[in-house]
């Protein structure tokens, strides 16, 4: 956890405790474990992630928001790089029928704001599969740009290779 928790913006807020249940759902989804390469296998995993995301001063986890309030998906902050002044970022959507609704997009431009405008850091990167169109096009909607092709290694293997891409807090989003 960081210093000091962000404030909550309209599309994100941080993620509570009581959340765990609901993500820990998601994740024994096929298709969102094939796409984002996260599965809780019991409930002990639940447990270390959230303990994990909690104690660790290099991630920030927020849960993702409907229209309504309602827990949707999450967006983190992983490996962050203090001095460096970087930060990985990850993020799932798991109740599918809010895919392609915009959330995501907005999801990822609020936290960006939070990283470069709250937590100053100065450039923000993911890995993604190349086969993801959905997951590139909302990335690049919210300011993302491919940096590099690099072959599949870590929990999103399956032979298919990653795409690296960044934004930096100088970059603008593709939004009118
Ligand atoms: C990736 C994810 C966060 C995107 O969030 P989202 O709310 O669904 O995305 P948005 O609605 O903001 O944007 C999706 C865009 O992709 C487009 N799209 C959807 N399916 C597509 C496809 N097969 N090919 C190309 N574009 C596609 C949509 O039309 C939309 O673009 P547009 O606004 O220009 O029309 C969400 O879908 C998700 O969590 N997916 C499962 C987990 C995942 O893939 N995570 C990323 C792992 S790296």
């Amino acid at each position: 956890m960081m210093v000091a928790l962000p404030r909550a913006k309209k599309r994100i807020r941080p993620l509570v405790k009581d959340d765990v249940t609901t993500v820990m759902q998601w994740s024994h989804d096929p298709e969102l474990q094939q796409l984002t390469g996260r599965r809780f296998a019991s409930e002990m995993d639940g447990t270390l992630w959230w303990h994990a995301v909690e104690r660790d001063r290099t991630r920030l986890a927020m849960a993702i928001l409907d229209d309504n309030g309602r827990l949707i998906g999450d967006v983190e902050l992983e490996n962050v790089a203090w001095r460096a002044g970087e930060a990985e970022l990850r993020i799932a959507i798991g109740e599918k029928s809010c895919w392609n609704r915009g959330y995501g997009t907005e999801a990822l431009s609020e936290m960006a704001q939070i990283a470069f405008d709250q937590l100053h850091l100065h450039s923000l990167y993911l890995r993604v599969s190349e086969r993801n169109l959905r997951a590139i096009r909302s990335y690049y909607k919210a300011g993302f740009r491919k940096v590099a092709r690099l072959s599949a290694t870590g929990r999103l293997q399956g032979g298919e290779p990653l795409v690296l891409m960044r934004r930096t807090s100088a970059d603008v989003e593709d939004t009118p």
